[in-house]
């Protein structure tokens, strides 16, 4: 009987079918992630690896599972795999797109509000026993109606943001590798390239994966470029922008806020600088998180993987 390891305890209405035709073993905990010396342990022989977005999948891991045939991620992104390794050994890659598109942009769209409007600190102050009057300019924040949105990244997910943007009459603006021709005329977005966008947007929200191209491809010299009223909304991975050029231009007000769901180091070190920021918006890496994707994308693992070990071609396939 073909084994699959999970790596994370995960509801037992989506393992259950599995149980039935495969040996299926998995990880005794929802929230302690596993380490990575004992997920070479734990999945030594095993066929199929369900993993999440915080296991690291390298090459030395892949190796070490000489029976494995597919590792499916529960994620959209996928540079917690080392997917060259996988490839050469013959083994496949799945990912979750698609399920999770609209709960993504809807979590965009409530961390753009939620920095532009500085929600989470007022609520803050309320709870601190701060609320003392009604204040002419306290809590004041920037309009999200009518402003430039600049969209790093124009894949599925910041195609949905800026089909929310036209409800708040924002002027959309994009930079992408490839240009999306359709896209653009369909919904009146407009290709530009990056150092423009960053200059005129009043919000750049990024949105692309995690590659060796992305790496901290927002630095001092893109933050400097940023209009000192702007901020900056990361949903995607945290390693795309260098955290210190952040904190030193957030710090230095050279950009007015910055709205965070990631961070290059998950979860964030209650001692990093960034948290120490009245003007940072932060949270734990949720942009998929409603009941009913989660389960979706869940489901889209187990069928990959029962497809895999049942000799079909799975949907999905990264490598
Ligand atoms: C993804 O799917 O890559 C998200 O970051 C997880 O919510």
């Amino acid at each position: 009987m073909d084994k699959i390891f999970i790596t994370r305890k995960l509801p037992e209405e989506i393992v259950q079918p599995l149980r039935e035709k495969f040996e299926v073993n998995m990880w005794h905990s929802e929230e302690t992630p596993m380490d990575y010396e004992d997920i070479k342990k734990e999945a030594k022989d095993v066929h199929a690896l369900w993993t999440v977005l915080s296991d690291k999948v390298d090459r030395e891991l892949i190796e070490n599972l000489p029976n494995l045939k597919i590792i499916s991620n529960l994620a959209v992104g996928f540079n917690n795999i080392d997917v060259e390794a996988a490839k050469e050994k013959g083994v496949m890659v799945t990912n979750t797109p698609g399920v999770l598109t609209e709960t993504t942009a809807d979590l965009t769209f409530a961390l753009l509000l939620a920095t532009a409007r500085r929600i989470t600190e007022a609520e803050q102050d309320i709870r601190a026993g701060k609320w003392k009057s009604w204040t002419p300019m306290q809590l004041t924040g920037m309009d999200v109606f009518g402003a430039t949105l600049g969209i790093i990244g124009m894949g599925r997910i910041g195609e949905a943001v800026a089909r929310r943007a036209k409800g708040f009459n924002m002027k959309v603006l994009y930079h992408n590798r490839t240009r999306k021709l359709e896209a653009e005329q369909q919904n009146n977005f407009t290709y530009v390239e990056l150092e423009t966008l960053l200059q005129e947007s009043d919000f750049v929200v990024i949105l692309t994966p995690l590659t060796p191209e992305t790496k901290r491809m927002i630095g001092k010299k893109e933050l400097g470029l940023m209009k000192e009223t702007s901020a900056l909304i990361n949903v995607a991975r945290g390693g795309i922008v260098d955290e210190q050029s952040l904190y030193d231009a957030l710090l230095n007000k050279r950009i007015w806020a910055a709205g965070l769901d990631v961070f290059e180091t998950e979860p964030v070190p209650l001692d990093h600088p960034l948290l120490t920021l009245p003007n940072v918006t932060v949270l734990p890496h949720i942009g998929s998180a409603s009941i009913h994707t989660r389960l979706a994308m869940m489901q889209i693992n187990a069928k990959a993987i029962e497809n895999v070990l049942e000799g079909q071609e799975p949907d999905n396939r990264v490598v």
